[in-house]
Parts: structure tokens; C-alpha cells; sequence
């Protein structure tokens, strides 16, 4: 296998499949959700993954296991974790992370039924691991609190000290992140909620805290059930409690979830998210397949403590074929549709200024005639970045609302998207800090084009490059 390339047994089938992306991670086949346990070992990303070997849907949870030397290509390698019979994680390994212990690589992950913390280690390089005792390592909430979820444990290193959070809500309070103290990662005492929010803004329980410093502040990244969504709280952390002050989303799009962030040896902060179908239950069990794992991103905090996300630029070693486009103005009457901008498996890089026009719209995945076409709309008026999807397939079983995330542009700034397309998955980012990413399942193989179009004025599209991008996978020839 040559450096550049990722390997996976892939049945023919699941290769023709057009919602298949083909340059973000998936496993060979069956159900995936939440990024877990990432970690750089010996130069190399691991990313684990909430994984089912038995099917399309949530159920016998695993941790998957791939590597990347590039974080581009991915080699799949043999399940991490699976279930002990009659172990605390008989019914599932569900979510956690990894940490090194003075060179012993550590799993740290939630046991099912009851909800309780498990450890694991690997010997050889992080191939396999063996469950270590007590097993369960915290083997009951922290006693006196009406807890309504105990899971996904967050460990970090400080002051030669072992530091948890895990997610949790506190019944008829709001979602909370405990903390935990440990000398050697197996004697954990709990000290008290490193933060706990308003069910009104934060929802009742936070899945997959992740609790990092960024440049001066900390952050408290959260998947709140029943928001759907994650969100980062932006604060400053002293004596043990977290108080945040700057909230927002991380993603708008409506389909990333139970992200989880990892430092690696650039000191970027990189974060994945699980990008969830958003279509039936049957139609996954009929694909073979279900969820997929977001480009990384890089985070970073702007000058107003707002969080800024960007795909890490490794990404650009995918690009193919190029196209350029450069000054063109653009009105309702005179919307732009290039020939050679085509295609399902795309990036696009567009600078926009927006005249005097209320909104611009890109729309990718068009049918000749619009029939069918997922919009990217930005409205200055309202400040808002939209994913339209109300006309992104014929197919009616498959979620098409729209999905919005707020953008205030300054007075000569123009609108900077990036667009990654890759068949189902449409992942935007917009001037370093909206994102939205949403799944589409357009119907007709032809619905392939790009356009851009103007309302209430008139737009200058100052440029518009767009690259093809293949495929990150190599298929063995001989299945
Ligand atoms: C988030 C989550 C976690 C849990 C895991 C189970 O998507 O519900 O809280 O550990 O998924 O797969």
C-alpha cells in the first residue's frame, strides 16, 4: 500500500453506492457515531469510533480503530474494544478517550447497564487492548446527586494529577460535567460539578464533554440532549469550577455531533465530529452503512472569545482537477452556472462581495433544469448563513428542512465560503467561524451542477475555485 492511500475491504456494492462519501472516514461497512479515544502515537492520528460489527444501526457497541499518518488517509485496523460477557460493558463500550500514562496508551470509556467507567491499555501500540482492574474503575455515580446520565469520561493531565470530567445532568437542575481527581488513573475520587447549565440554554444532560485550555481561556465543549447540536462555553477555569463566559454552537448544520477534540504535536487543536444520517432507519439498513466521521478542523478563539473553525489544511493534498473563476457580477436575472465547476465530490472556495444585494446563494447539487439543488444561502439583512435542503432530493422519506447558523459579516468584509462536498455530506465553513454541516441525498445522477445567484441586488463574485476530489480509498481488486 503506498503512503498516500488508505486500505479497507469494501464489497462492490457499497463502492457504487452514490451517498457513500468517498474522502471522509467511514468503516467498511455497518453503524458508526461518536469519535472517540484520539490520540498521536509515535507520529501517528488514532481515531476510535462508537462502532456496531453487526449492522446499520445503534446497538453492540464497539470501539473501531483507524490510523493516519496524514490525517487524510485512513487505514482501518481491527476492532479496539469489544464487549466482555458478564463484564460492566456487557451491553456496550460506549463513548471516552485516550491519554497517555508515561508511555502506557490508556482507553478511558463508559460500561452500559449500569452506567459505569472503564480503563483498558495496549502493549503494542495501540492494536490491542486488555481491560484493566477494578473494571469497572468508577463503578457508581458520586453518591447524594439525582444523576440522569454518567458517561463519556474526558481525562486530562494537571499538576501531575489525573482530571475527569464526565457528562451528566442533574435532574431537575441541568446538564453537568463532574469532575474527578486521580493520582494514577485507577483511584478516582469525585470533587464536585466542574459546570452545570440552565436546561433552558444547555438542555438536561451534556453527552462528550471535552475540556481543554485554549490560548488564554479554557473551553467546555458539550452534546446537550435534547439539543441535537454541540455547543462550546468559552471561560475561564480557576479552583476547580469552570465559569463560562461566551457561548455559541459548533456546528449549525444539524448533523455533527458528540465531537471530541485532540492536541497533537503542532499544538493544533483538532476536533472530529460524528456526522449523523439524515434518513430512515430502513434506508441505512438497506445502504449496509450509517454515519460518517467529519473532516478534521482546527479550533482556535477570536479576539472576541468566539470559537473559530477551520478544515486543517492537510485537506488540500485531495485536490484534483482545478477550476477558476474570477469577477464576475452576478444578479437574480444573470446567476452564474460554470460547465467545468461540476460534480458530487467537490471543494469550492468562493469570495464573495456583497454589493447591494440582500443575500447571495450557492447552490450545489443542481439538476439541469433545479429540480433538484441544496442551497447555501447567506442573507446579510438577517445576518444568517443557511443550508436549504427543502429541494436537495425527490426522495420525500429523506430530512430536507433548512438548517441555519448566524454570521455577522463586517461592513466591507465579503462572504468567504468553503464548501466540501462528498455525495451525502455537505460540510460549509464560512469566514473561519460559522459552520454548518448537513447530509443531502439528491435522486438523479445528474444533478451535479453549481451555480451562484443573487437576490435584492446585485453581488461580485471576486473568486470561485473549485477542485475535484478523489477518492481516499484503495479497493483490493481481488474481492
Ligand atoms: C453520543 C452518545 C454518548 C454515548 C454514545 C453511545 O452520541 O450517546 O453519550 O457514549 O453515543 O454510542
Amino acid at each position: 500500500m503506498a503512503s498516500s492511500e488508505s486500505a479497507r475491504p469494501l464489497d462492490g456494492a457499497l463502492a457504487d453506492d452514490p451517498h457513500r462519501p468517498i474522502y471522509h472516514f467511514l468503516p467498511p461497512a455497518n453503524w458508526l457515531n461518536d469519535p472517540n479515544g484520539l490520540i498521536q502515537w509515535k507520529g501517528q492520528y488514532h481515531l476510535f469510533y462508537q462502532y456496531n460489527p453487526n449492522g446499520p444501526f445503534h446497538g453492540t457497541i464497539h470501539w473501531g480503530h483507524a490510523v493516519s499518518a496524514d490525517l487524510v488517509h485512513w487505514t482501518d485496523l481491527p476492532i479496539a474494544l469489544a464487549p466482555t460477557p458478564a463484564g460492566p460493558d456487557q451491553d456496550g463500550c460506549f463513548s471516552g478517550c485516550a491519554v497517555d500514562n508515561d508511555g502506557v496508551p490508556t482507553l478511558v470509556y463508559t460500561g452500559i447497564r449500569p452506567e459505569v467507567q472503564c480503563t483498558a491499555t495496549s502493549l503494542d501500540d495501540l492494536l490491542t487492548w486488555q481491560k484493566q482492574p477494578p473494571q469497572p474503575v468508577i463503578g457508581a455515580p458520586p453518591p447524594g446527586l439525582d444523576l440522569l446520565g454518567f458517561r463519556d469520561p474526558w481525562v486530562w493531565r494537571e499538576d501531575g494529577l489525573w482530571y475527569a470530567v464526565i457528562g451528566s445532568g442533574i435532574r431537575g437542575v441541568g446538564g453537568a460535567a463532574l469532575l474527578y481527581r486521580s493520582p494514577d488513573l485507577v483511584d478516582w475520587a469525585y470533587l464536585h460539578p466542574l459546570c452545570v447549565g440552565d436546561p433552558a440554554e444547555t438542555g438536561t444532560i451534556w453527552e462528550c464533554p471535552n475540556f481543554f485550555p485554549l490560548r488564554d481561556r479554557h473551553l467546555l465543549l458539550i452534546s446537550p440532549i435534547p439539543l441535537r447540536k454541540s455547543l462550546y462555553l468559552v471561560g475561564r477555569y480557576a479552583d476547580g469550577t469552570f465559569t463560562p463566559e461566551v457561548r455559541g454552537p459548533v456546528d449549525d448544520g444539524g448533523c455533527f455531533y458528540a465531537p471530541q477534540t485532540m492536541l497533537d504535536d503542532r499544538r493544533r487543536r483538532l476536533i472530529w465530529g460524528w456526522l449523523r444520517e439524515d434518513r430512515s432507519a430502513e434506508a441505512c439498513r438497506e445502504a449496509g452503512w450509517a454515519g460518517v466521521m467529519s473532516l478534521p478542523r482546527a479550533l482556535d478563539l477570536r479576539p472576541d472569545g468566539s470559537l473559530a473553525i477551520e478544515p486543517v489544511g492537510e485537506l488540500e493534498r485531495l485536490r484534483g482537477q482545478h477550476a477558476r473563476h474570477a469577477d464576475v457580477d452576478v444578479t437574480s436575472a444573470t446567476p452564474y452556472a460554470p460547465d467545468d465547476v461540476r460534480g458530487d465530490c467537490l471543494e469550492l472556495d468562493a469570495e464573495v462581495e456583497l454589493g447591494d444585494a440582500r443575500a447571495v446563494t450557492l447552490a450545489v447539487r443542481c439538476s439541469p433544469d433545479g429540480e433538484e439543488q441544496t442551497r447555501i444561502v447567506y442573507d446579510r439583512f438577517e445576518r444568517r448563513l443557511s443550508i436549504d435542503r427543502r429541494q436537495s432530493s425527490r426522495d420525500r422519506s429523506v430530512n430536507r428542512d433548512a438548517r441555519h447558523g448566524w454570521l455577522s459579516l463586517g461592513e466591507a468584509e465579503p462572504l468567504r465560503l468553503r464548501v466540501f462536498l462528498d455525495r451525502s455530506v455537505v460540510e460549509v465553513f464560512a469566514n473561519g467561524r460559522a459552520c454548518l454541516t448537513s447530509r443531502i441525498y439528491p435522486t438523479r445522477p445528474d444533478s451535479l451542477g453549481v451555480e451562484i445567484t443573487a437576490s435584492g441586488g446585485r453581488v461580485r463574485m471576486r473568486s470561485l475555485d473549485a477542485w475535484a476530489i478523489s477518492s481516499i480509498w484503495t479497493f483490493p481488486r481481488d474481492r
